[in-house]
């Protein structure tokens, strides 16, 4: 029997990433997931997957995770999942530039480091596949998102210009655009805000508040959101088809979105937009 193809996944702790990681490992590939604090290492490990631990704003932490998966796997990885990020709100006049710039440090830098750094393995072997973690908002802006809306059109710009150089290297890359998926994600973003907002002083204070309590889940709840299972499902076509698609939209709010940005004339469709949450 052959060696299971291998896998980096990162962002494991919870949500897309910890969900995949299971499933794919599962599905029988050798998965090295990887989760930003030590004590999130056990529970992967409980079910059989190979865990390290990276934080994408630390470059000896990336240099450490190449180093050491190309060691357990004499150097075969065949696929990467970019899919560890987060959300910080906040309106684009509020965000203070070293939080716009820490959002870009984990989401788009780190990415980008992770990708250069396994892409020499790839062309070792000429083959793999890249698949970046992206989000319907790197195609589509939601407001009071403008620093995660950023980070991700610049996953998105960054992965089809990829995925054009690499014609040819027999590596495809891939970018995943999911709508609302129940993840920590939320949580998380709320935790953001928090942190880095100054939401009492800001021209935007009542509206921030109607967002906190949506995040806070004391809001109406998305009827459209869908599990991590979904991301899953795409994640292994961009994996196994012999030509993965650029783009996967996951949900229907994702599809609708990109649907109406195609058929609408700009303006009316960022006047509808700023009526969506
Ligand atoms: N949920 C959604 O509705 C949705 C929609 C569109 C796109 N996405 C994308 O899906 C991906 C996964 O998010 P999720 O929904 O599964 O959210 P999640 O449950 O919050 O998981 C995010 C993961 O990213 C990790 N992470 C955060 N900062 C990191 C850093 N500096 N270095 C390495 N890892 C880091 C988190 O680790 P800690 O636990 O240590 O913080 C966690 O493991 C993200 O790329 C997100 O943008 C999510």
């Amino acid at each position: 029997m052959s060696d299971p193809r291998t896998i980096i996944i990162t962002g494991c702790s919870s949500g897309i990433g910890a969900y995949c990681a299971r499933a794919l490992n599962k599905d029988g590939w050798r998965v090295f997931a990887t989760v930003r604090k030590p004590e999130d290492v056990a529970a992967l490990e409980a079910d059989g997957i190979e865990t390290l631990v990276m934080d994408y704003t630390k470059q000896e932490t990336i240099d450490a995770l190449v180093a050491e998966v190309s060691q357990r796997t004499g150097g075969r990885i065949d696929a990467l999942f970019n899919n560890g990020a987060y959300g910080q709100p906040g309106a684009v006049e509020d965000l203070p530039t070293d939080v716009l710039r820490l959002q870009f440090e984990t989401n788009v830098f780190g990415w980008h480091e992770l990708t250069r750094q396994v892409i020499p393995f790839m062309r070792a072997r000429g083959k793999g596949r890249i698949v970046q973690c992206s989000s319907i908002l790197g195609l589509v802006p939601y407001r009071y998102r403008g620093a995660y809306n950023a980070s991700k059109h610049a996953i998105e710009g960054l992965g089809v210009t990829l995925r054009m150089e690499l014609d040819g290297s027999g590596i495809f890359v891939s970018l995943i655009e999911p709508g609302p998926i129940t993840t920590r994600f939320t949580a998380n973003a709320l935790a953001a805000i928090e942190a880095h907002i100054d939401v009492e002083n800001s021209a935007h204070a009542r509206e921030y508040k109607r967002q906190l309590a949506r995040l806070d889940g004391s809001g109406p709840i998305n009827k459209h959101k869908l599990g991590p299972e979904a991301v899953h499902e795409v994640l292994l076509h961009a994996l196994n088809a012999p030509r993965p698609r650029p783009h996967y939209l996951v949900t229907k709010p994702a599809k609708q979105g990109v649907l109406l940005k195609r058929l609408l004339p700009a303006d009316l469709f960022y006047r509808l937009l700023r009526k969506t949450d």
